[in-house]
C-alpha cells in the first residue's frame, strides 16, 4: 500500500520541561526563556505586527518548520488581541515531522495560552502527507499545515501570496534544508512586494541569499541572550509575473450569486461568507437539498491506493475537511466505515496512522455486526449522514439569503460581473461573482463543458426490516447503512445516460443482491418497491469540476498560464462522492474566487480544474 500517505511524526525530548528537544536533529524546540515570549519578540514583533495587519481584509502568515505551534498561538492570541485586527488570519505552515497529538497535548498542557491551545490540539489531524485545513473563530482564523513533507518539495505547491514570513527552522548548521538558497527562492515567489520576514538567526549565508533574491535585510535587537535577530522586506527591483491561470477570480468581491441549493452551493455559500462575502443562494426547486442532495441517506470517507495519485489524495483531503466540518456545526452522522478489499490480501494493506487502518475479515466482521467476506479498510473520520440535513447545516451557518422556486434560464456578462436571467429574459439577479453549483440539472448553462460530462441515474432501495442492519455503513460492491428503525438503505445503481424518474424492480433487485454479497447471506432478502432515485453528474476521469472558464481565446499550454473568464467559477460533478467532497469544494472556490491561500497543492489544483479535459484535447486532437 501507499508509501506516500506515511509520515515520521517527530520524536521529542521532554527531559528538560523549559526546552523541548529534537534528538532527530540534535537542537532544542525554542529558547529557554520562553517559547510564548520567543515567538512575539522574534516573529510576532520582528514582522512588524500587530500594527502591518491592522485595517486589512486578510493576513496571510507563512512559516517554515510547524514544530509545537508556539509560534502559531502567540500570532492568534496577539490577533485576537488587538481591537483593529484583520477580519482574517491565515497561517500556513510547512512541517516535516509533525508532533503526535499526545506529544502536543503534553508539551501544551501547562500553556498560558490554554484556551487556543486545547483547540489546537483537538482540531489536530491525522499525520498524513498534504494541506489540511484547520479552522478557528468560526472561519476566522485558518491554519493551513502541510502534513509530511519536506518543505522543499511543499513550498513549490503551494498557492498564496504571503504577507510576513516566520524562518523558523532548527539551527541552520542542524538543519540547512530549512535556510538554504534553494528554499528561500521558493519562499521569495510566494512573497509581494511589501512581505517581510524574521527569524532569530542571524546567519551570513541565509541573510546574502534573502539579499540576492530582493529582500531588504536588516538587524534588530534579538531575544533574551541574543543580541541580534534577523528582519527583511521585500522589495524587488522588478516584481515577479504571477501565472495569470492562478489569479483570482473576483478579488475583493464581496457580494456572490450561488446557482444551486445541493451539496455543492450550500458549501460554496458557507466558505464564501466565512471569506467575507455575502451570499445569495438560487434555486428551480421549492427547498433546498431536493435534487441530487435530498438523498436520505450517504456514505464520505478517503480512499487509498498504491500510488497515492490525484484522486487519492483529492478524496483524502476532502474527507478529513468534511470530519472537521461536520465536528465544527455539529451535523449529526455515523462516526466510521467499512470498505471491503477484494483485491489485496490483509499482509498486502498498510496503514497510514490514524486515518485509515487495515482490519482481518474476523476484525472486520466484528464490527460490521456480520460474517463479511473480505477484509476491510477501517475510516475512523469517515461515516454516513442525511445529505440534506448536511446542506442544510451549511446553508444555515453560512446566513446566505436562500431564493427558492427561481429557475435560471441563462447568464449574462456585464461590465462588472454577471446577470442571471428567467427564461423570459428578465435579470434574475447579479453579482460580481457567479458561482455553478447546480448538478446535473445546470448542464445548458455549463456550454462547452457540458460535452465531458455524463448524467448518470442512481436508485437507492429501502430496506425496512433489515436481516442485518450494520453496526457500521460498509461499502464493497455497493454499500448499505442502517436507517436507524430496524432498517437499511442500500444501492446503488448506475446507468448513464438515463432519465427514468421511476423506481425500478430490477435496479431493487440488484441493489438487494449487492446487500446480500455484502453480509455473505444465502440470498436477497424480498422486500417491497422502496427507494429513492436520483442522477449523479460525472467527469470522465471520477473527478470533480471546480475553477474558471477560459476567457475568449486559444488555449495556453498548462492550465497554471491560461486566462480566465472573471466572476465565474464551476463548482459541479460530484459524482458519487458530494457528502466527502462538498466542504473541501466550497473552499477551494471561496480561495479561487478572493485569492487566499488556495487549500490544495497546485497539481490538485489542475486535476480539478474545469478546463482540463480541453487541454488534454488540445494536446491530443482527435485524428
Ligand atoms: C443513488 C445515489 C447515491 C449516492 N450516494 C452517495 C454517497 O453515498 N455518498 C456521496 O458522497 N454521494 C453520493 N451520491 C452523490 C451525491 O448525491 C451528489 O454528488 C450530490 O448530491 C451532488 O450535489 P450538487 O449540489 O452538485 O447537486 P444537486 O444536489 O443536484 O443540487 C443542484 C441544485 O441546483 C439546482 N439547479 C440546477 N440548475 C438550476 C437552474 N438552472 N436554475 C436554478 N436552480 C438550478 C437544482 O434544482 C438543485 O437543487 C449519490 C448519488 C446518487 C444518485
Ligand atoms: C525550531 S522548530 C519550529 C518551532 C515552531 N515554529 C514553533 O512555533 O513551535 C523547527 C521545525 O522545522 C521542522 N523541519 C525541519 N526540516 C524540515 C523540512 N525540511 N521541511 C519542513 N519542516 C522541517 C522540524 O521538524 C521542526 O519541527
Amino acid at each position: 500500500m501507499s508509501r506516500r500517505i506515511a509520515i515520521t511524526p517527530a520524536e521529542v525530548d521532554f527531559s528538560d520541561p523549559d526546552a523541548p528537544a529534537s534528538p532527530t536533529f540534535g537542537d532544542v524546540y525554542h529558547s529557554r526563556a520562553g517559547a510564548l515570549p520567543q515567538a512575539r519578540h522574534v516573529f510576532v514583533a520582528g514582522n512588524g505586527l500587530p500594527g502591518r495587519w491592522q485595517g486589512r481584509e486578510r493576513f496571510v502568515v507563512l512559516e517554515t518548520g510547524f514544530g509545537l505551534g508556539n509560534n502559531f498561538l502567540a500570532t492568534w492570541d496577539a490577533w485576537r488581541q488587538d481591537p483593529a485586527r484583520c477580519e482574517r488570519l491565515v497561517f500556513v505552515s510547512v512541517e516535516k515531522h509533525p508532533l503526535q497529538r499526545d506529544d502536543l497535548a503534553r508539551i501544551h498542557a501547562g500553556s498560558e495560552l490554554p484556551e487556543l491551545a486545547a483547540q489546537l490540539v483537538e482540531r489536530w489531524p491525522p499525520l498524513t502527507i498534504g494541506l489540511h485545513t484547520l479552522s478557528f473563530e468560526g472561519g476566522r482564523v485558518e491554519l493551513l499545515l502541510l502534513g509530511l513533507g519536506d518543505a522543499r518539495t511543499l513550498l513549490r505547491e503551494l498557492v498564496l501570496d504571503a504577507d510576513a514570513l516566520y524562518l523558523d527552522g532548527f539551527a541552520p548548521k542542524r538543519n540547512p534544508e530549512l535556510w538554504d538558497e534553494w528554499l528561500l527562492k521558493s519562499l521569495s515567489r510566494l512573497s509581494v512586494p511589501g512581505t517581510t520576514a524574521a527569524t532569530w538567526s542571524i546567519s551570513r549565508p541565509m541573510r546574502r541569499a534573502l539579499t540576492a533574491l530582493g529582500f531588504e535585510v536588516g538587524l534588530a535587537p534579538g531575544f533574551a541572550s541574543k543580541p541580534e535577530m534577523t528582519v527583511a522586506r521585500f522589495a524587488p527591483r522588478h516584481t515577479p509575473q504571477r501565472p495569470v491561470g492562478r489569479e483570482p477570480v473576483a478579488p475583493g468581491a464581496q457580494r456572490a450569486v450561488i446557482l444551486g441549493a445541493g451539496l455543492a452551493g450550500a458549501a460554496c455559500a458557507l466558505a464564501l461568507s466565512r471569506a467575507g462575502a455575502s451570499c445569495t443562494v438560487i434555486d428551480a426547486l421549492p427547498g433546498p437539498a431536493q435534487a441530487s442532495s435530498g438523498n436520505p441517506a450517504g456514505l464520505f470517507h478517503g480512499t487509498v491506493n498504491p500510488d497515492d495519485g490525484p484522486h487519492a489524495r483529492f478524496n483524502r483531503a476532502a474527507a478529513l475537511a468534511t470530519q472537521s466540518l461536520l465536528a465544527e456545526l455539529g451535523v449529526p452522522h455515523t462516526q466510521g466505515l467499512l470498505r471491503l478489499e477484494t483485491r489485496l490480501a490483509l499482509a498486502q494493506m498498510q496503514d497510514a496512522p490514524g486515518y485509515v487502518q487495515a482490519l482481518s475479515v474476523d476484525e472486520a466482521s466484528a464490527r460490521a455486526g456480520t460474517a463479511l467476506g473480505h477484509p476491510a479498510w477501517f475510516y475512523p473520520g469517515g461515516g454516513a449522514l442525511d445529505p440534506a440535513a448536511y446542506t442544510r447545516a451549511m446553508l444555515a451557518a453560512s446566513g446566505a439569503e436562500l431564493r427558492l422556486s427561481t429557475p435560471v434560464a441563462a447568464l449574462r456578462e456585464t461590465a462588472g460581473g454577471w446577470q442571471l436571467l428567467g427564461a423570459d429574459g428578465r435579470v434574475i439577479d447579479d453579482a460580481p461573482l457567479v458561482v455553478l453549483a447546480g448538478g446535473h440539472a445546470q448542464l445548458p448553462l455549463l456550454g462547452a463543458l457540458a460535452e465531458d460530462l455524463v448524467v448518470q441515474r442512481g436508485q437507492l432501495t429501502h430496506l425496512p426490516e433489515a436481516p442485518w442492519q450494520p453496526a457500521l455503513p460498509v461499502a464493497g460492491d455497493g454499500y448499505a447503512i442502517a436507517d436507524g428503525r430496524g432498517g437499511a438503505w442500500c444501492g446503488a445503481t448506475a446507468q448513464d445516460d438515463d432519465l427514468d424518474p421511476a423506481l425500478r424492480e430490477t435496479d431493487q433487485a440488484d441493489n438487494l443482491t449487492r446487500y446480500a454479497r455484502l453480509a455473505a447471506l444465502d440470498a436477497p432478502p424480498r422486500a417491497p418497491l422502496a427507494g429513492r432515485v436520483a442522477w449523479r453528474l460525472v467527469a470522465a476521469d471520477r473527478l470533480p469540476l471546480i475553477g474558471a472558464l477560459a476567457a475568449p481565446g486559444t488555449m495556453a499550454a498548462q492550465l497554471r498560464l491560461q486566462p480566465r473568464r472573471p466572476g465565474l467559477l464551476v463548482c459541479t460533478a460530484f459524482g458519487s462522492r458530494g457528502i466527502t467532497w462538498a466542504a473541501l469544494a466550497g473552499r477551494l472556490v471561496a480561495a479561487l474566487a478572493l485569492g487566499s491561500p488556495r487549500p490544495l497543492e497546485a497539481e490538485l489544483l489542475d486535476a480539478v480544474d474545469p478546463l482540463r479535459f480541453a487541454l488534454r484535447r488540445q494536446r491530443r486532437p482527435e485524428r
